[in-house]
């Protein structure tokens, strides 16, 4: 599917989001908050994902994006890494039937090649098991950066066409956006962060060039479908200009 890039047009938005794209932050403060260990903020994470992907596909979101664990996320402790990792496969094992039952399509995008052979077996099987469904497409980025993404875009868009070397005017927007990970995708209409910070860690970076960006202080294991409403009605009063002005977008104003 060739999608709007919202530099070369623009593209269609409605009242709910095509796409949200969510950093998942606050897991290990939560628990701290509580005297429990790290994971067992992640566990409740888990817990949350399963509530605003329900709550996604009710609303009619077409494609769901979470940050799960970034490419600097291996400089973490490495039992924390591991517990990660366990929890990530045991969920594949355990949430597949549900996604299928749901018409959720299950995509993850990232460099897999660091993940063991069974994790890697795991992902493949899942997204082969829910591909052709249509509700809702779950992306989880694993082991994903977005400048990564970029790099190996165009390393792809150069080995595909080598002339492009040779004539680097040629190599333009789309030579790269079709080569992203997530290129079946539209860009994010609204991104979310929880857990206070005001940063986009090295997210969706090309792709948010004009997405909403909304933040909470709610922590992640706290997220559910009252908060996922708050940040949609937020999302219903911004004006998406995508460089126009107002007037143009409404003349009688
Ligand atoms: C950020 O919180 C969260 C992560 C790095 C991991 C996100 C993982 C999950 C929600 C569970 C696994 C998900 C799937 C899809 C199986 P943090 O640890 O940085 O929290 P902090 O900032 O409070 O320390």
């Amino acid at each position: 599917m060739t999608q709007t890039s919202s530099t070369l047009g623009i593209p269609q938005t409605g009242q709910v989001p095509c796409h949200v794209a969510i950093i998942m932050d606050g897991n290990g403060r939560w628990a701290t908050q509580r005297y429990l260990p790290r994971s067992a903020g992640h566990v409740r994470g888990v817990q949350a994902v399963r509530r605003v992907v329900e709550a996604c596909g009710r609303r009619g979101v077409q494609y769901l994006t979470l940050f799960a664990f970034s490419s600097e996320n291996w400089r973490r402790p490495a039992q924390e890494v591991s517990l990660l990792m366990q929890l990530f496969v045991r969920t594949l094992e355990k949430e597949v039937d549900k996604l299928v039952a749901q018409g959720v399509r299950l995509r993850i995008v990232g460099d897999l090649s660091a993940f063991d052979a069974k994790l890697q077996g795991l992902i493949r099987d899942a997204e082969r098991r829910t591909e052709g469904q249509t509700a809702l497409t779950l992306t989880i980025a694993a082991n994903y950066g977005g400048r990564w993404d970029i790099l190996q875009a165009a390393q792809a868009a150069l080995r595909d066409r080598p002339e492009l070397a040779r004539h680097p005017e040629q190599f333009d927007e789309s030579a790269l956006a079709a080569r992203l990970s997530m290129a079946y995708a539209p860009e994010p209409d609204l991104f979310i962060r929880t857990g206070g910070e005001q940063r986009i860690s090295n997210f969706l970076i090309w792709q948010l060039a004009y997405t909403e960006l909304y933040f909470t202080d709610c922590y992640w294991p706290d997220f559910g479908a009252a908060e996922m409403d708050q940040a949609f009605a937020w999302y219903q009063d911004r004006e998406r200009r995508f460089g126009r002005t107002s007037q143009q977008l409404r003349p009688s104003a």
